[in-house]
């Protein structure tokens, strides 16, 4: 049943022609503004809060203490070596002194009260600040170049201008300052930790797959920020698509499951120029993407902006060159498809190439089976 937020959610994602949509609308069922905490608390009681997750195991620090302590330094923070384990001091590019040895359940903490934020604020864009939060997650690891091992999470250097001047970077204030009440209310954890955390919650509360989440990120300062034009331009063709991705180390298959976030959120003129969603249900993560990529018909729209495409039926929904480069290209082509028949093995292969994303570039203390996964507020 439309609720009253997804009403709003329709009208605002298509202002152009709501009623022509509805043939083929998939609403984010989301509760009204007014019972979004209530839902928040019926479904935690109900679901998952009454317990926590498996405890991440503590690494053997005495083996790690000479990087770690290489890191605090970078980082500003210092790491003292106590009772057989390491603990972090504050660091002044970010990290505050506060809880010492963060587990699974204190990172669950914080995915809550993101979960709990994301259901609240309802008000903003198509009913949800997820889009923009994973767009945030995503562009702070995107800058990472692998013959370099510069960028990346680890620094959430995007604090900082020139990088958050970047044109890429646009509109993502929004996300940064939504996430500033929950890092004063948990200090200790990092800035490029908890921008992570908030992506994987974003995926997850907007129904998408589960992302294991490894934290271990260090704030860096200013001198760290990746010079311009890492991320990709939204006005090229495969080509830029495979040297932008290629250079974080991705494959082609995992460029197409990256992209099928655009099943979520939209394009604002003021930020990058562009207008419009890419799909019916922008704040649910669908394979919907790739289906319309191939189901529709899509031309150049006539208006006064950047090149986009538009579908031709509805004229409500739009695709970026770069979309469009993923069916012109026929090895890309074959992996749209198989997303587009298969929502799982989309589900499987994007939660795979995000969580690399991710990590990319950071130098983790932690192992990899130590990863965390939350538990979503919502069914998945
Ligand atoms: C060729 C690669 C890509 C290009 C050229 C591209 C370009 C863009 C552009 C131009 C926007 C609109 C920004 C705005 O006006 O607010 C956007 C939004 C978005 N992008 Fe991408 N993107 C790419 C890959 C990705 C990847 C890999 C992800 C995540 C895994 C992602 C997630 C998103 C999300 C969630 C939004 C919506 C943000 C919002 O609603 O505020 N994109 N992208």
């Amino acid at each position: 049943m439309a609720t009253a937020a997804a009403a709003r959610a329709l009208t605002k994602a298509f202002p152009r022609s709501a009623s022509s949509a509805t043939s083929s609308v998939r609403l984010a069922a989301r509760p009204s503004r007014d019972t979004a905490a209530k839902h928040f608390f019926r479904q935690s009681s109900r679901r998952h809060y009454s317990s926590g997750p498996e405890p991440a195991k503590k690494s053997s620090s005495g083996a790690i203490l000479g990087g770690a302590a290489a890191a605090a330094l970078l980082a500003g923070g210092f790491y003292y070596y106590s009772q057989g384990e390491l603990h972090l001091k504050s660091g002044s590019a970010g990290q505050s002194a506060g809880l010492l040895n963060p587990t699974a359940q204190d990172y669950q903490k914080v995915y809550d009260a993101v979960a709990k934020a994301l259901w609240e604020k309802d008000d903003y864009d198509d009913g949800s600040y997820g889009p923009v939060l994973l767009r945030l997650a995503w562009h702070a690891s995107g800058t990472y170049d692998a013959a370099t091992g510069t960028g990346g999470s680890n620094g959430a250097t995007m604090r900082f201008a020139p990088e958050s001047d970047h044109g890429a970077n646009a509109g993502l204030k929004a996300a940064r300052d939504f996430l500033e009440p929950i890092k004063q209310q948990f200090p200790w954890i990092s800035y490029s930790d908890l921008w992570i955390l908030a992506g994987v919650c974003a995926v997850q509360e907007m129904q998408g797959p589960t992302i294991p989440f490894r934290p271990g990120r260090q704030d860096r300062d200013v001198a760290f920020c990746t010079p311009d034009g890492r991320l990709p331009d939204a006005t090229k063709d495969q080509n830029h698509i495979r040297a932008i991705f290629g250079r974080m180390g991705f494959n082609d298959q995992e460029m197409v499951a990256l992209s099928g976030a655009h099943a979520l959120g939209r394009c604002h003129v003021d930020r990058s120029g562009f207008d419009g969603p890419w799909t019916f249900s922008p704040t649910v993560l669908t394979n919907d993407y790739y289906r319309l990529l191939l189901d529709e018909k899509w031309s150049w729209r006539k208006w006064n902006g950047p090149k986009q495409y538009e579908d031709v039926k509805t004229h409500s929904l739009m695709m970026l060159p770069t979309d469009m480069a993923l069916i012109k290209d026929a090895t890309f082509k074959k992996y749209v498809e198989k997303y587009a028949k298969d929502n799982d093995a989309f589900f499987k292969d994007f939660s795979a190439a995000v969580t690399k994303l991710f990590e990319l570039g950071v130098p983790f203390q932690s192992k990899a089976e130590d990863r965390i996964t939350f538990k979503p507020t919502v069914s998945q």
